[in-house]
Order: structure tokens, then C-alpha cells, then sequence
């Protein structure tokens, strides 16, 4: 007996007029502009279930229809076509402004909660404390919840919905507001709550806490389905599909950075302005990154070896040059700058064309985007013959990797030692 179970199900919204709910979806309304009165689905024929234990977490863009899936799991929304089928008490912490009644307080409305959830007044009240401490907003408790700050209604929404007991626990987006404090206390207790055995949904674009977290996935895309299967797999699907396009987009890009200066979008793409600058007596004229079998990609897979590829021309007869190239994340943060003479590698002269490479056996970065300057420089690395700053973009995956704090991965061993061992009853 499944605890979810969702048989083709779809749901279809009318835009009478323009009625959105969230941000996100007036955001994601913005991208897909449509005309009034135009019927439109969003979930088409979606199905998947969820044993009991078992998480599950949805994935996929903006407007992809997750929300949806999740009003549909709570009642709030009906399905058109298909059945939706629940086992439990389900308690679901969606978006602001669902749930919450704006005009009564904070205590007001834990009660009122509590008795849609088939709750008395005593038993929310004995609840009250620990509700309290979570949410952790102070007097704020008997304010009306309208004057809420989104953080403060979030405390209070997930204390409530997690001291309910409920068989599944339905969360849309935590993560996305509260500090990091709260955050890491809201997935404490979200993990605390899986190892109970209860059901837990997630909703979230923080790809690498569904993999940890979910036993399953669902991949929604435009409504559809498009994979449902154990979550890592399904992460790392959606993670290339996402690089793919990420890939198109480098490569037009590329294509029209091919000329001498950076392109006006090139230039919005990256507030620290990327460029190329330089007096060209020997130029770069090709990047190849490259993987160990020579094929040339954007994408890596930390601990993979790297080659970048710097190809040159020199116009004229130019004697030692360094060449170089560095690595910024991409929030600007400088990683790291080798050249060739750091490295005590003399080139005496260059003429004509040739190459340079610079080899990283085990690419010690976490999923994320980095920006990649190649350069060469006079002897005396003061003189740039031909610098192209944070021109180029290394995308890095760490699929298959549960490592996934900071960006980066030493790659380090551990080795635990028990000394004086008593074994604690
Ligand atoms: N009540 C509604 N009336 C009309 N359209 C709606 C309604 N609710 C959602 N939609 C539309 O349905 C689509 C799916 O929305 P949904 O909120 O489920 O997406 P989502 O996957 O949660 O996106 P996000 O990642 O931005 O939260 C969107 O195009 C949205 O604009
Ligand atoms: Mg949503």
C-alpha cells in the first residue's frame, strides 16, 4: 500500500485573469506570457507513488508544476483528470500566503491549524512550547500574522506543521527564506523526521539536498513527467539537461566572442566586466579544455583531469613568455592563478604557432560555475602580451559525490582511532 500515489494525473488552470499566486509564479508566468481566458496544464498525465519510509523530492524549472503537485497532495487544488490518493495525516508547509489566516495572531492561528488537523485547543496548547521555541520570533507570536516578516512566517508555518506529527510532511521551497541558522535547523529537523520513517516531500532547486535527502525523484518538466527513479539518477538527469542548455548557450556565446572585444552581453553577463586586454606581439588564439580522451568540454566532473589548452601565435620572434591562466568562482572570488613560471618552466622563445598546456590531474572543485583566464605575460609578468579575463566558463558536476559543502574537494582520507574503548550502554 502506497502512502502517495498520483495515476495520471492533470490539472489545467484557466487564466480568466491574471491571478498568481507567488513570486515564482508571477515569474514564471513573465517567461511564458499567456493570453487571458487560455486554458493551459499545468501537470499532464503525471504519475508516480511513494511507499511508506520512502522521501521524495521533485524536481525542475520555474513553472514546471511542482507547487501544483504539492497543492494537489494537500487538497488545496483538484485534480481534472486522474486521482490523487493519500495515506496519513499530511502536514505541508507550502509557499507565503497559503495556509495562515493574515488576520489572526501567530497563537491564533496554531489553533486554527491544529483543529484542521483534527488538533483540540489542549492539545495545540501543550504543543504551544515547543512551537515557540522553534519558531524562535518572540512577541511576535501575538501579532496579527499579516505584519509577519516572509522569515518570521516561515518559523512559525514550519514549527507548526512539524509539531503536528503528521505521516507526511510536505515542504516547498524552506530553504529558499529564513537565515542559515534556521535553515540548518529546519533540515535537521526534516532529516530527524525521515529517520522517524515518515514521508517526506521536497520541493527545492538545492539539487544536491535532494540527493541526500530523497529516496525518489520526480523530474517535472512543462507539467510532464519527464523521469521518476531513484533521486541521484534523477538529479544528475536533470543537472545535465540543465548543462546542455548551459552548453548551447556558451557556444552561441562563443561563437560571437570569436572577434577581437567582448560582446555588450558578454560584458552584462559578469559585473567585474570580463575582457581582453594586452599588445598582442604573441596572442592566444584558441582555449580547448579538454578531458583525457582529447575531446574538448565545458563540463567536468570533480576529480576529473582537466587539460587546458592554450593556443598561441606569435607575430614575431618573442623570448621567454609565461603563460598562465586562472580560476575565479564564479561570485568573483579569485581560486587560483599558476603559470608557467611559477612552476620554474622556462620557454626561451616562441615563434609562429604552437601550444601551451597546463595539466590538472584531479579537478579539485564542487558543483559550480567557474570562470577561466588564460594569459601570456613578458618575462618579467608585468607586461601583458595578451590576457583574456575570466573569458571562458568551466562548469563542474559532482555527480556520484555526496561531498558537497564549501567548492571544493581535497579529496582528503580519514582514518578514525578508538583508544580506551568503553562501550557506552
Ligand atoms: N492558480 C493558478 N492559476 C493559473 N495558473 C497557475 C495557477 N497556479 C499555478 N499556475 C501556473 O501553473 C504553472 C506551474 O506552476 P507551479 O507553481 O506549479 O510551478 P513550480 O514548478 O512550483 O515553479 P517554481 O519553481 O517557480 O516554484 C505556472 O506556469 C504557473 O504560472
Ligand atoms: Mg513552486
Amino acid at each position: 500500500m502506497n502512502v502517495i500515489e498520483f495515476k495520471n494525473v492533470s490539472k489545467r488552470f484557466v487564466l480568466h485573469r491574471d491571478r498568481r499566486d507567488s513570486i515564482q509564479e508571477r515569474v514564471a508566468g513573465l517567461l511564458r506570457p499567456r493570453a487571458q481566458g487560455e486554458e493551459f496544464w499545468a501537470l499532464r498525465d503525471v504519475s508516480f507513488s511513494v511507499a511508506p519510509g520512502e522521501s521524495i523530492g521533485l524536481v525542475g524549472h520555474n513553472g514546471a508544476g511542482k507547487s501544483t503537485a504539492l497543492k494537489l497532495m494537500t487538497r488545496i487544488l483538484t485534480p481534472n483528470e486522474g486521482t490523487v490518493h493519500m495515506a496519513g495525516r499530511v502536514a505541508a508547509l507550502l509557499e507565503l500566503g497559503s495556509g495562515f489566516h493574515p488576520d489572526l495572531s501567530g497563537r491564533e492561528n496554531v489553533f486554527l491549524y491544529g483543529s484542521l488537523m483534527g488538533f483540540s485547543r489542549r492539545d495545540m496548547q501543550e504543543r504551544m512550547d515547543s512551537i515557540v521555541e522553534f519558531a524562535d520570533i518572540g512577541n511576535f507570536l501575538d501579532t496579527e500574522i499579516k505584519h509577519y516578516s516572509s522569515g518570521m512566517y516561515t518559523r512559525l508555518a514550519f514549527a507548526v506543521a512539524t509539531a503536528v506529527d503528521p505521516d507526511i510532511l510536505i515542504t516547498d521551497e524552506v530553504l529558499a527564506v529564513g537565515d542559515e541558522a534556521f535553515q540548518r535547523k529546519c533540515m535537521e529537523r526534516i532529516f530527524r523526521f525521515r529517520r522517524m520513517g515518515k514521508t517526506i516531500v521536497f520541493v527545492s532547486h538545492a539539487l544536491e539536498i535532494v540527493r541526500t535527502l530523497c529516496d525518489q525523484a520526480v523530474w517535472l518538466d512543462h507539467g510532464m513527467a519527464r523521469m521518476v527513479g531513484p533521486a541521484g539518477e534523477v538529479v544528475d538527469a536533470y543537472l545535465a539537461d540543465v548543462n546542455r542548455q548551459e552548453q548551447e548557450r556558451l557556444t552561441r556565446q562563443r561563437a560571437r566572442s570569436a572577434g577581437e572585444s567582448p560582446t555588450a552581453e558578454q560584458e552584462q553577463e559578469n559585473d567585474a566586466t570580463p575582457y581582453r586586454r594586452g599588445s598582442r606581439e604573441v596572442e592566444i588564439t584558441r582555449v580547448e579544455l579538454l578531458d583525457t580522451a582529447g575531446n574538448e568540454r565545458s563540463v567536468f566532473q570533480t576529480h576529473e583531469a582537466v587539460t587546458v589548452r592554450m593556443h598561441y601565435l606569435a607575430h614575431e620572434p618573442v623570448p621567454y613568455p609565461v603563460f598562465g591562466i586562472a580560476l575565479h568562482h564564479e561570485n568573483d572570488l579569485w581560486l587560483t592563478g599558476p603559470n608557467t613560471s611559477f612552476a620554474g618552466m622556462d620557454i626561451p622563445l616562441v615563434t609562429g604557432t604552437g601550444y601551451v598546456d597546463y595539466h590538472i590531474p584531479a579537478l579539485p572543485l564542487l558543483t559550480g560555475r567557474y570562470l577561466l583566464s588564460v594569459a601570456v605575460y613578458d618575462e618579467t609578468m608585468l607586461h601583458p602580451y595578451d590576457h583574456h579575463d575570466r573569458l571562458y566558463r568551466i562548469v563542474v558536476q559532482s555527480r556520484g559525490l555526496r561531498e558537497r559543502y564549501g567548492i571544493m574537494s581535497l579529496a582528503g582520507t580519514w582514518n578514525w582511532c578508538a583508544q580506551n574503548g568503553h562501550a557506552e550502554a
